[in-house]
């Protein structure tokens, strides 16, 4: 689980790295975590979102009656899901966790075993996600993200015209557990509501979703993301002695259409494409720096990104913050729109040191473990120093998972 009360089952690409920092000190567990995850993988391949293990925590909202993924043939009848995806780290994952541990044959069977659902999920993303044949994958859910609430989305979510009458009723939980001022609006709730219902009308595979959703966006962090999990499966697959035609083939598309999407001279930075509009979205926030974790930016794009960074530092904010400081829409305490999450940092730390950047790549792990030693494993933190001194904790969850996770990770690595 994420966090017990906030968060109470198990979500996916926080699975992933809980797996990664538990595999440094207790294998089994980790291996435990992902299979777990892949007990809930749909006929279609896509990985949801969340896995409701327990059917007796109902109290969770949207709980699994509210999803009703029996709309569609393929999902699991147990254990019960969500109907959408999250970021694929799992090809990444399971690359780290090999590394470190090629000689354990237990691992190498656990790998063997996963990696054909690992190929199976990205097919899904590429034969449901992918209408233009493009490489490069859409989501119609800002869940999906896993960047809930990130400005980047406010665009796409103001398209949504909401008809009150059509709306189910529903009751928030999250707000009765964390301070609503740290949460995203009730404004941007109904959309939730209402693009989960989006979903569920058309099975949550359907290509109606495509045809109609009103927010349609191709995410460069996701996308970067998948790329990097095509780069593990490939090596991966080639030291085991596994098919990887499919992958490499996939990938060479992935990587050929990536830059000339995302990237934006302007800014300096990658950013994300709303396919509805037919335009980049225009915003300089974290998940453009993933692309550093996947190699994309060629050394001209690493120099002004790290540069940017650098500055960010320079001026008195812990990194990586999640949205541009300088942006009237930045909220340093408010989730996806301003504060920092150390499981970005950890990808953002080994971007920087395949770019040779070590001194930058120090101070992003050092800026996440004083955060967490000074408040604790919170879900996120303040991002400006002026304002976290006077601080005694981080923001939302406590005793959160990937937060612990990404700390022994990144004091595993010097
Ligand atoms: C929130 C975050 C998402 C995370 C989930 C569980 O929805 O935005 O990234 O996976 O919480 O921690």
């Amino acid at each position: 689980m994420p966090s017990e009360n906030l968060y109470p089952f198990q979500w996916m690409w926080d699975s992933g790295f809980v797996a990664l920092g538990t595999s440094h000190y207790d294998l089994e567990k980790a291996i435990q975590e992902i299979e777990c995850m892949f007990s809930g993988q749909w006929e279609n391949g896509m990985i949801p979102h969340i896995i409701f293990h327990s059917e007796n925590e109902t109290s969770y909202f949207p709980n699994f009656d509210f999803w009703d993924c029996s709309v569609n043939d393929g999902a699991p009848q147990k254990p019960k899901t969500s109907g959408i995806t999250q970021p694929a780290v799992f090809g990444f994952i399971l690359e780290a966790i090999y590394d470190h541990h090629k000689d354990n044959a237990e691992v190498v069977s656990f790998v063997k075993r996963v990696y054909p659902k690992v190929v199976k999920y990205h097919r899904f993303l590429y034969d449901y996600r992918d209408p233009f044949k493009e490489g490069l994958f859409f989501i119609y859910h800002p869940w999906e993200s896993g960047r809930d609430n990130s400005p980047i989305w406010d665009e796409s979510l103001n398209r949504i015209v909401i008809d009150k009458n059509l709306l189910p009723d529903y009751q928030r939980r999250d707000t009765s557990i964390a301070d609503a001022s740290e949460r995203p609006t009730s404004y941007q709730y109904d959309r939730y509501v209402y693009l989960l219902e989006l979903g569920k009308k058309y099975k949550y595979d359907g290509p109606e979703i495509a045809e109609h959703s009103p927010f349609l966006v191709q995410d460069c962090m996701m996308n970067a993301i998948l790329i990097k999990s095509n780069q593990a499966l490939i090596k991966l697959g080639n030291e085991l002695g596994l098919d990887v035609s499919y992958i490499e083939a996939q990938n060479q598309i992935s990587q050929n259409n990536f830059v000339s999407r995302f990237w934006n001279e302007d800014l300096g930075t990658f950013v994300s494409y709303d396919l509805r509009a037919g335009k980049q979205i225009a915003f300089k926030e974290i998940g453009g720096f993933i692309s550093l974790f996947a190699k994309l930016a060629n050394e001209t794009q690493a120099d002004r990104m790290i540069s940017y960074l650098q500055k960010l530092h320079n001026d008195g904010y812990y990194l990586c913050p999640s949205f541009d400081v300088n942006s009237e829409l930045f909220d340093s305490k408010r989730y996806w729109r301003g504060p920092i999450w150390p499981h970005m940092n950890s990808m953002i730390y080994h971007g920087l040191k395949y770019y040779n950047q070590e001194a930058l790549a120090e101070i992003v792990k050092s800026d996440t473990v004083q955060l967490v030693d000074q408040f604790g494993f919170y879900e996120y933190y303040e991002s400006q120093k002026h304002l976290a001194k006077d601080l005694s904790k981080g923001y939302g969850g406590n005793n959160f998972s990937w937060t612990s996770s990404s700390i022994i990770h990144l004091l595993s690595h010097s």
